[in-house]
């Protein structure tokens, strides 16, 4: 007799665990939804079918071990979940088309958010916010802020192609391990990271105004291109890894790195027609790794702390200033430039075929004067050599 109520009694536990072990569940409903309610941790994947539709709510469930993914479900109107706090796979959302509420208030951690063509969705209800996530990409949605994105720390961030965008501010963020881009999203975006510090690699387009006042280091790259900001300032910034790039930014007046000293790449302006001076920009750099590219309408260019530059200097600038030229072929001659120096003013070009690289040679008055926008005159470099050659012995 025992055995009767002992068996169903068995069948019922084993059944709960399997409703809370993966490898997946598909579900159709808010109805096949409560199969998991219960479940502290879903240990698997969750699939919502792409036949859901209407509002769908997976309540109860705290955690889901592995992804959270919809695809297609072209009827989906909101997904909504009180209790689930982490993801530890990917949360994929790809091609909802009226999928315009999104209801997660406890959700604070996600592996990957990924996030594809969902246009009906202009904000998210997230409550507690996410803190943690590796990755985050963020395509082609209505967004038109990220709140509830309040990352701490993340490894990865895309954010592209959303025409809605107006304003990123994700004040929590320190640290960024890989890379921050953003491009293609709307058309007056503003981006602020108050407390960004360390910031792996960096790449906005399309961008109307940046603020990063602490940012400190830039371990990789920073690339700049076709903003529609006047100015751009990093007054905290010291060294970059990599490549520092500018292109192709029209109303671009006025770049400051006060504080900078290193860069481990190139530095590349080119194609911003408005900025005429590159005078003040750079007043602490002392080191470029690479190669200078300067591509403008600059008239004037000053570095007043500049000792080293690995790579080759190639400039060209519209202005008729040919004192720039003198100022890079002495760099060149006082070795403070290793490589070669290719420099064009527009003067060379209409006075015919000044290869420019010998123009800096003749006139000292000119010379001095630019020799003076460089951190040394040919005095001090004899000591720095004289000190740099100590070093070596
Ligand atoms: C959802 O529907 C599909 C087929 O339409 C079915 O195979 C699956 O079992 C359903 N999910 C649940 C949890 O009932
Ligand atoms: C979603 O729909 C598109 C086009 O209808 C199709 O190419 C794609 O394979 C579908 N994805 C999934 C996961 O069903
Ligand atoms: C963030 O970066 C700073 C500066 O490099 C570093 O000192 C700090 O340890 C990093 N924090 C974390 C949590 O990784
Ligand atoms: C910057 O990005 C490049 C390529 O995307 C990657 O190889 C490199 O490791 C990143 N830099 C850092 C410091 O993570
Ligand atoms: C973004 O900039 C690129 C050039 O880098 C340009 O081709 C594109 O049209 C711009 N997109 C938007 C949405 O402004
Ligand atoms: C800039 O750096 C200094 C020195 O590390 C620090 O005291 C200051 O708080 C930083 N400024 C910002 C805005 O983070
Ligand atoms: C450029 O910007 C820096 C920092 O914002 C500012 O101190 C400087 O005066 C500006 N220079 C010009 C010429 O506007
Ligand atoms: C700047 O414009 C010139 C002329 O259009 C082009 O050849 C060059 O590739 C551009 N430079 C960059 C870095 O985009
Ligand atoms: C020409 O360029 C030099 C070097 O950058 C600069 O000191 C000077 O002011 C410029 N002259 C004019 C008229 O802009
Ligand atoms: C400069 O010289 C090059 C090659 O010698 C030639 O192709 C070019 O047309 C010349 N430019 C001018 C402005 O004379």
């Amino acid at each position: 007799m025992a055995a009767r109520f002992f068996l169903p009694a068995l069948a019922l536990v084993g059944s709960a665990l399997a409703q809370c072990d993966g490898p997946e569940i598909t579900i159709n409903s808010s109805e096949d939804a409560s199969q998991i309610s219960s479940c502290e941790t879903y240990d698997g994947d969750v699939i919502i079918s792409s036949e859901a539709s209407g509002q769908l709510s997976l309540d109860g469930v705290e955690r889901i071990s592995g992804d959270l993914r919809c695809t297609n479900a072209s009827q989906l109107t909101a997904i909504s979940a009180d209790k689930l706090s982490q993801i530890g796979g990917i949360f994929d959302l790809e091609e909802l088309q009226i999928m315009s509420s999104l209801q997660m208030s406890a959700l604070v951690g996600v592996n990957q958010i990924k996030w594809i063509a969902l246009p009906a969705l202009q904000s998210l209800n997230f409550a507690q916010g996410v803190a943690k996530a590796n990755q985050v990409y963020i395509s082609n949605t209505g967004l038109t802020d990220l709140a509830g994105i309040e990352l701490e720390q993340v490894a990865s961030m895309d954010i592209n192609n959303n025409q809605y965008l107006k304003t990123i501010n994700v004040n929590g963020l320190t640290n960024v391990t890989q890379s921050l881009s953003f491009s293609a999203n709307g058309m007056n975006l503003e981006i602020e990271f108050p407390n960004l510090v360390n910031a792996a690699n960096l790449t906005f387009r399309n961008v109307s105004s940046i603020s990063m006042p602490s940012l400190s280091e830039v371990p990789g790259s920073m690339g700049f291109y076709s903003n529609a900001f006047e100015s751009f300032a990093a007054p905290n910034l010291t060294s970059t890894g990599n490549t520092i790039a500018f292109v192709d930014s029209p109303s671009l007046t006025n770049i400051s790195f006060p504080m900078l000293e290193t860069i481990g790449g190139g530095v590349i302006i080119a194609n911003n027609t408005e900025l005429t001076s590159l005078t003040g920009a750079f007043d602490s750099l002392e080191t470029i790794d690479g190669d200078i590219n300067f591509y403008g309408t600059f008239e004037a260019v000053s570095f007043k702390a500049l000792t080293d530059v690995k790579g080759a200097s190639t400039i060209y600038t519209s202005s008729s200033n040919t004192s720039i030229c003198d100022l890079f072929n002495s760099a060149k001659k006082n070795q403070v430039i290793k490589g070669k120096v290719t420099c064009v003013t527009e003067s060379d070009n209409t006075a015919g075929n000044g290869s420019s690289s010998s123009s800096g040679s003749s006139g000292s008055n000119k010379q001095s004067a630019a020799v003076s926008n460089f951190a040394y005159s040919a005095p001090l470099a004899g000591i720095a050599a004289f000190i740099a050659a100590v070093l070596f012995i």
